[in-house]
C-alpha cells in the first residue's frame, strides 16, 4: 500500500463533505468517512473481498420485507443496536435501564383492556405479569402505554410464523395503566429461541461459529407524555443463555425472578389456572424528558 497515496485520497474525500450545509450530517460523515477509511486501510480487503461485502449487504437488503428487517439484525448481531443505546441511555436513579428493541416490535398491536390474556389457546406455563409505571421519583405515572410482545414455546413471534395472516397477531399486545399507574395482563413464560438464521444475517453468525440464542424474555416498550419512551426486556432469571445473548442485550437489572406458583395458587386477579403458573412482578422507572 503506498500510504501517501492512501492518506491524500482520504483527505480528497474529508474535502468534499466539508461544505455539507447540516452541521450533524457533515460531522457524521466526516466521521463515517474517517473510521471507513482507516477500517481499509487496516484490513486491506482485497477487490474480490470488497465484492464479497457488496454482495452481502446486498443480500441483506433483499431479505427486508414488512416482516423482516434484516439490517436491524445485522446492527443487532455486531453489538451496534446495543451500543447506539448504551451511548444514549442512562437509566440513572430510579429509572430502568433499557435495552434493544429487535427486528420484531410492531406499531400497531391490538389494544387490549388490562388484565387480557395474550396467548389465548397457546401451550407453555401460564405467566401472570404486573407492576407499576413510576417516574424516577416514585410518582406513578396513570395512561402510560405499555407495549408487550415475546416469542411463543416454540421461539416464534407472530410475524414469524406461516400459519398466521398479515393482520393476525398473537403474543403482543398494547395496555394503559390505571388511575394508580398499574398494569397486568396474561400471558405464557417465553422461552429462549434463536435470531432468524435463515437469511444472509445467519450465514454470518455460521460462518463465525457465533451462538444464535437469545435468552428467554419479555419487551416492553413504555410510554408516556412529558417521559423518555423506554425500550427494555425483562429476562427469566435461570434461563441457561443468559450468559451467552446473541445480541448482547442483557444488563443485570432487567434479569427477573419469574416465581414459581403452585398449581391451585389463584393469580392476583383471582384467576385459577389447573397448572403450576409463574408470577413476573416489576414496576419501571420512567425518565422525565429533558425540558
Ligand atoms: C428479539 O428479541 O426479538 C430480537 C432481537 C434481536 C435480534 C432478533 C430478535
Ligand atoms: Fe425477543
Amino acid at each position: 500500500m503506498n500510504k501517501a497515496e492512501a492518506d491524500r485520497l482520504t483527505e480528497e474525500v474529508l474535502a468534499t463533505y466539508k461544505a455539507t450545509p447540516d452541521p450533524r450530517l457533515r460531522e457524521v460523515m466526516t466521521k463515517l468517512v474517517g473510521h471507513l477509511h482507516a477500517f481499509i486501510k487496516d484490513a486491506k480487503p482485497s477487490f474480490e473481498e470488497w465484492m464479497q461485502g457488496v454482495e452481502f449487504l446486498t443480500k441483506v437488503g433483499q431479505a427486508c420485507a414488512p416482516s423482516r428487517q434484516e439490517f436491524i439484525l445485522l446492527s443487532d448481531v455486531l453489538g451496534v443496536s446495543m451500543l447506539v443505546d448504551t451511548v444514549n441511555h442512562e437509566a440513572g436513579e430510579g429509572g430502568t435501564d433499557s435495552t434493544v428493541l429487535g427486528p420484531l416490535y410492531a406499531e400497531n398491536s391490538p389494544v387490549m383492556p388490562l388484565g387480557a390474556d395474550v396467548a389465548p389457546g397457546l401451550k407453555g406455563q401460564p405467566l401472570y405479569a404486573d407492576g407499576v409505571v413510576r417516574s424516577v421519583d416514585g410518582k406513578p405515572i396513570s395512561g402510560a402505554i405499555i407495549d408487550i410482545w415475546q416469542a411463543d414455546e416454540d421461539g416464534f413471534y407472530d410475524m414469524q410464523k406461516p400459519g398466521l395472516g398479515a393482520d393476525e397477531t398473537e403474543l403482543r399486545a398494547r395496555f394503559r395503566t390505571d388511575s394508580e399507574g398499574r398494569y397486568y395482563f396474561k400471558s405464557i413464560v417465553p422461552k429462549f429461541y434463536s435470531i432468524p438464521v435463515d437469511g444472509p444475517v445467519g450465514e454470518l453468525v455460521r460462518a463465525a461459529e457465533k451462538g444464535p440464542i437469545r435468552p428467554a424474555h419479555l419487551h416492553f416498550l413504555v410510554k408516556a407524555p412529558g417521559y423518555e419512551t423506554l425500550v427494555t426486556h425483562l429476562f427469566v432469571k435461570g434461563d441457561p443463555h443468559i450468559d451467552s445473548d446473541a445480541v448482547y442485550a442483557v444488563k443485570p437489572s432487567l434479569i427477573v425472578d419469574f416465581a414459581e406458583k403452585p398449581a391451585g395458587t389463584p393469580m392476583p386477579d383471582g384467576h385459577k389456572t389447573p397448572t403450576a403458573w409463574r408470577h413476573l412482578n416489576f414496576d419501571f422507572g420512567l425518565k422525565a424528558k429533558a425540558a
